[in-house]
């Protein structure tokens, strides 16, 4: 770098999932991997990063309370378990910042009905013929105001979530047009090659098809699943390519690279059984996720950790989000009235 370079500029990931279920190779691989690359660290001084727990968009499809509960607690135990570490990164749980829900409505006020109207969650239900709530028609607002009440440069997201990523750069830009330079707009970051994790039927992993593996599962069942995934019903002694096949993808994510190579190689030969692959990945998960296994037995037993993580991620997360607020409040004329004269 040549010694008048601008200083890189700081780099403020953020990124939230939803807890509507327990989380699952594709989360893994597709998200969550990538969020925990993204944490500041000996590699990356100058960055930031928040990540919370999407649980009021949850509440568009979850309506158990206890259930929700159980699963915001369990997705914060599995981030911290997979390796988010609060020490590098601000973990806390969505509601537990009411500035987003303020900055929502502000946001309501600048969004177009038509953009809203063109996103495919809300869309997607509509076409289906499915009865859907504001909740869901707004949903992109909400997330644009959790990305926007931190500042944030670049979101880790999927490919399904770049679209809410542009209308969130379109409300900025709006509101930045109507106010002054209130926010700044973030980009998405894609995870590389734009991986499907595919799941035990060979399609796109995911809750919505039942085709899962969670990382979490107890290992007898988990064993039973990968033994059921389904394969062609070519003969064994069949070469097959590798990069086909849907087992073999999900046994390259977590084998080392000699052990990869080995398999493709046994691939292209021919003469094996299906059975084998599956045993080996079966032991390739094992070992993959036996650390994080571990560390998540370790906080189990002290339930006190998590709560006290999400109420020092949720201070931090305030404090911020206030400043931004308040900036956008002061733009557009809005006064904080409390008694005794200035905030
Ligand atoms: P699901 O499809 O099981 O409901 P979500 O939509 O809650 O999963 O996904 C949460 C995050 O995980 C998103 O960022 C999404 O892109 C990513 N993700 C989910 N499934 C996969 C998959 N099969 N491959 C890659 N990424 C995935
Ligand atoms: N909508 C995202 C999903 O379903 C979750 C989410 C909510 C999010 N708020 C966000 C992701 C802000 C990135 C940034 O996966």
């Amino acid at each position: 770098m040549p010694a008048d370079a601008p200083p890189p500029a700081p780099v403020r990931a953020l990124s939230g999932i939803q807890p509507t279920g327990r989380f699952h190779w594709g989360n893994y691989f597709g998200a969550i991997r990538q969020y925990i690359d993204l944490q500041p660290g000996a590699g990356r001084p100058q960055s930031e990063a928040y990540y919370f727990i999407a649980d009021l968009h949850a509440l568009t499809t979850v309506r158990e309370p206890a259930r929700l509960r159980s699963l915001v607690h369990d997705a914060a135990v599995d981030l911290v378990s997979l390796g988010l570490d609060p020490a590098r990164a601000t973990l806390f749980v969505q509601s537990d910042v009411p500035e987003v829900t303020e900055l929502t409505w502000l946001l309501m006020t600048v969004a177009p009905m038509g953009l809203l109207e063109r996103c495919h969650a809300y869309k997607d239900k509509k076409s289906r013929g499915l009865p859907a709530d504001a909740g869901l028609f707004t949903y992109p607002v909400l997330m644009s105001a959790d990305i926007l009440a931190y500042d944030a440069t670049v979101v880790p997201v999927g490919e399904d979530q770049v679209q809410h990523i542009e209308v969130c750069r379109d409300l900025a830009g709006a509101f930045n047009h109507l106010y002054g330079e209130v926010f700044t707009l973030p980009k998405p970051r894609l995870v590389e090659g734009g991986a499907k994790v595919p799941g035990t039927d060979g399609q796109k992993m995911s809750k919505s098809y039942d085709n899962t593996i969670e990382v979490f599962e107890d290992p007898a069942a988990q064993k039973k699943k990968i033994m059921r995934i389904t394969t062609d019903s070519r003969p064994m002694e069949e070469p097959k390519a590798p990069d086909e096949d849907h087992l073999f993808q999900l046994y390259s994510l977590m084998a080392d690279d000699g052990e990869r190579a080995r398999m493709a190689e046994l691939y292209r030969r021919g003469g094996f059984g299906y059975g084998e692959v599956k045993k080996a990945l079966v032991d390739a998960a094992a070992r993959f996720f036996a650390e994080a296994r571990a560390r998540r037995a370790a906080l189990e037993s002290d339930p006190a950790r998590i709560e006290d993580i999400l109420a020092d991620g949720a201070r931090r997360a305030r404090a911020k989000a206030g400043e931004v607020l308040a900036r956008a409040r002061r733009a557009c004329g809005l006064e904080r009235r409390t008694a005794g004269g200035r905030p």
